[in-house]
């Protein structure tokens, strides 16, 4: 608790560029949620650097998604917006929680092994241990609620393994988390093999919507985005491509299943498609825009991302304090 509200935190790898994905699954959800509870929305570059980066695309990346937090709608001021890296808080509980992590536990982290897989030439330790950092991440500030997509349910369930084992050594120190899914674009598929999560590491264009793609390109994708034969708009499994697009449109819209599938009933494929993509437009140019004029303003995201990095470490420092003392590290003199 913090101020007597919740806390919540989350974060997003500043390595490509964003997809719809990232918004209607995570980012979204961040703008719902950010009155109710205490947030901290961090650009995780430690988490970046587990693949090779290029270092000035890396600094150019994580500012543009410093950026884009706020173009969103994220204010700065209610909602603590900073680096990863600004906060030593973080490596330092990662490497404690590290000897409270089991190699077994991480053997069996999906993630890492597709990772590694698409990875061979440089599968580092960091890779091995990315969850553990998340788990620091999280339990750093005593998050209450973690909102992201279903892709990283499983490194949410080792975070609450770890806070719960070291609970039951040295009492109640941290917060259990609990993660929070949206009821609509949890798992936004690829618009060309729906079967597929949408990444941004995909070598097809077209299977992405990417944040920054203007209209005509939006409108493009969606008329190419792969469907099926069977000519009806129905929610159901056997049509994954139609599946994915009308949770999409409800996402965007706010509609309900049941409220699209009735506006679409009886109308052909290209009409749809045409609709879905006239939907994301309208969610992603007001973000666009305010993107483009807030770049320009310099001196506004240096103040933001002084100002957030200060408060994000006090708060990081109160919870190492705790735990080092728990595990028996010598008191700092001052
Ligand atoms: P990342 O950067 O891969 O993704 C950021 C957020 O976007 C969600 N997401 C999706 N949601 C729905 N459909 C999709 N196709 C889709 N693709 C991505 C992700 O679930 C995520 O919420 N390890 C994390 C970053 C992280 C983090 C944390 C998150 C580091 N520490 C602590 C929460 C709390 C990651 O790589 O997300």
């Amino acid at each position: 608790m913090i101020d007597g509200k919740k806390v919540l935190f989350s974060g997003m790898q500043a390595t490509g560029n964003l997809t719809l994905g990232n918004y209607l699954g995570a980012l979204k959800n961040w703008l719902t949620l950010s009155d109710e509870y205490e947030c901290f929305y961090s650009v995780v570059d430690l988490h970046s650097i587990t693949v090779r980066q290029e270092p000035a695309e890396l600094r150019k990346r994580a500012r543009n998604l410093l950026t884009l937090y706020i173009a969103a709608g994220l204010d700065p001021k209610k909602n603590c917006i900073y680096y990863q890296s600004h906060v030593s808080g973080h490596s330092q509980l990662a490497w404690i929680l590290n000897c409270f992590t089991y190699m077994g536990e991480l053997n069996r982290m999906t993630q890492f092994k597709d990772k590694a897989a698409k990875h061979t030439d440089n599968i580092n330790a960091g890779l091995f241990t990315y969850p553990v950092l998340m788990a620091a991440d999280i339990l750093l500030f005593q998050s209450d609620v973690v909102p992201v997509g279903k892709d990283q349910l499983q490194h949410l369930e080792i975070t609450r393994d770890i806070a719960q084992r070291f609970n039951g050594i040295y009492g109640e120190v941290f917060t259990v988390p609990e993660p929070y899914i949206g009821k609509t674009g949890a798992k936004i598929m690829s618009l060309q093999d729906p079967l597929k999560k949408m990444s941004k590491s995909d070598e097809n264009p077209n299977a992405s919507i990417l944040l920054m793609d203007d209209p005509d390109t939006v409108i493009r994708k969606f008329k190419r985005a792969v469907t099926d034969s069977d000519a009806c708009i129905c929610y159901r499994d056997e049509q994954p491509g139609i599946k994915n697009l009308l949770d999409i449109y409800c996402t965007c819209t706010n509609k309900s299943t049941a409220e699209a599938v009735k506006e679409f009933e009886g109308k052909g494929y290209g009409e749809f498609k045409l609709a879905v993509g006239e939907a994301v437009v309208a969610v992603l140019k007001p973000v666009q825009e305010e993107f483009s004029r807030l770049s320009k303003d310099k001196a506004y995201i240096d103040g933001v991302i002084k100002e957030n990095a200060q408060k994000a470490d006090y708060y990081a420092n109160k919870t190492l304090r705790k735990v080092e003392k728990k595990i028996g590290f010598p008191e700092r003199i001052r």
